[in-house]
């Protein structure tokens, strides 16, 4: 770090999520956050990284190499989720200030060992839980704690969309990405127990796989397939989103074939501390119809966070309605949010500037590993829970004893 603060970053996985975090982390800190580096395994990735970050940095094949070549200030890890351990691992030997893309892991067992890798890790680990830097979330979060609903006693959280995007991916099987509840829910969950101040402890679910899968082979892609009337045929460098300019596809795995075993509707009850509970479910097969929206629901109001809007007003990409009944108070105030065509619903430039901050010393992680761990916990006992056809108890039936103490810190004084 020199005396500017300038900052060299390495980036392991320049794919979507790494080649977005280069431009954008860059412009959010006027160029403060360099991206001098990466480990990335396949060189047409890394040119249309490179194509898209207008730069180029140096390409290694491996964290090793890069350790030994490279004079960094930190690393983020935005490499396909089942390799995060592995990568983790290796980055770990920098000892340098790391960001790690959501989620932790795919199977409970890695998720858990990541828990455990980064105990003893002295520089500060910040999850890309994004959404809790958007300027929504935030502005939800403002209102929260200045009482504007009263004391939190519920939440239901929804998103409903089409699979094309995910169901083509490493995230079609349990083993590539660890199902949905893990892979996406895992944003929506931290952020409804960051809103709410609530962490999880029970939990049931009903998990089911109603539309993808079925007995394609696995190596089929949609460049490769006679079947044009398939509803989820997608083309590889397409816009997966026309309302977002920078969201382009870069896998057509079959959604259809024989390995996909993961999850496509889904949905759980939440029991929290400070006698908190809710709802969230999700569902991937919902063809042009986007929503993610949040309702919160306190003892003096309610919180509707419309993440996506169905009619699309001219003024606003997402709205926060607050409803109330408070003599001498409007009964509904409105916040819109302009997104600025970005994804993420403009946690990016946020997300990124925190992460500055963190590299520098001058600030903590607000998104921990620990509160990751407990929101993929969710995930885990949910699927649980719908194989066995119970409620699960997250401190009893899940959670390993050494990570009770993690566990149940998640959450808490937020
Ligand atoms: N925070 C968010 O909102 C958000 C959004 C999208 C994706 N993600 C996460 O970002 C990560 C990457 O997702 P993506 O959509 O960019 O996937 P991607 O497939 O587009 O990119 C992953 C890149 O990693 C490379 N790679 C593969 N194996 C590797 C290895 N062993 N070491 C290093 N690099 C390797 C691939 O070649 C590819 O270029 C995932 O963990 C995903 O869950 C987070």
């Amino acid at each position: 770090m020199n005396a500017a603060s300038m900052v060299n970053i390495g980036i392991v996985g320049f794919g979507e999520m790494g080649k977005r975090h280069a431009l954008e982390y860059h412009h959010a800190t006027q160029g403060k956050m360099k991206f001098v580096a990466v480990v990335e395994p396949e060189e047409e990735r890394y040119r249309e990284g490179c194509a898209w970050y207008g730069q180029s940095p140096v390409r290694y094949t491996s964290v090793n190499d890069m350790l030994l070549n490279e004079q960094l200030d930190a690393i983020i890890i935005a490499s396909p989720n089942c390799f995060h351990l592995e990568n983790l691992k290796d980055c770990m030997a920098s000892g340098l200030p790391l960001m790690l893309e959501k989620p932790l892991e795919t199977s409970f067992e890695k998720i858990c060992d990541i828990v455990r890798l980064v105990r003893s890790y002295q520089a500060p680990i910040m999850v890309d839980h994004v959404m809790r830097y958007a300027p929504i979330i935030q502005k939800a979060k403002q209102l929260i704690d200045s009482g504007a609903i009263g004391k939190i006693c519920s939440f239901n959280f929804v998103q409903y969309h089409g699979g094309g995007a995910l169901f083509t991916t490493y995230r079609r099987t349990l083993a590539g990405g660890g199902g949905q509840l893990i892979e996406k829910a895992t944003h929506d969950l931290d952020v409804a127990f960051y809103l709410c101040g609530a962490a999880p402890r029970k939990v049931t679910g009903v998990c089911r796989r109603q539309k993808f899968g079925g007995d394609k082979p696995e190596d089929l892609t949609c460049s490769k397939c006679d079947d044009f009337s398939c509803a989820n045929r997608v083309v590889v460098g397409e816009n997966s989103n026309g309302n977002v300019k920078d969201v382009g596809l870069s896998h057509d795995l079959c959604s259809f074939a024989d390995v996909v075993d993961v999850y496509d509707n889904e949905m759980c009850l939440i029991e929290c501390t400070n006698g908190v509970f809710g709802s969230y479910s999700h569902c991937f097969f919902v063809n042009n119809h986007f929503s993610r929206r949040y309702e919160i629901i306190g003892t003096k109001g309610i919180l509707y966070i419309e993440l996506t809007m169905r009619e699309k007003p001219a003024d606003c990409d997402g709205r926060i309605t607050l409803a109330r009944h408070i003599p001498g108070l409007p009964n509904k105030e409105e916040y819109k949010f302009n997104y600025e065509g970005k994804i993420h619903y403009n946690g990016g430039p946020f997300a990124g500037r925190h992460f500055y901050e963190v590299i520098l010393g001058k600030t903590k992680p607000l998104t921990t590993v620990g509160d990751a761990f407990t929101a993929e916990m969710v995930g885990i006992a949910a699927m649980k829970s719908s194989e066995q056809d119970r409620k699960i108890d997250l401190e009893r039936d899940i959670v390993p004893e050494d990570l009770l103490p993690v566990f149940k810190d998640a959450y808490r004084n937020i």
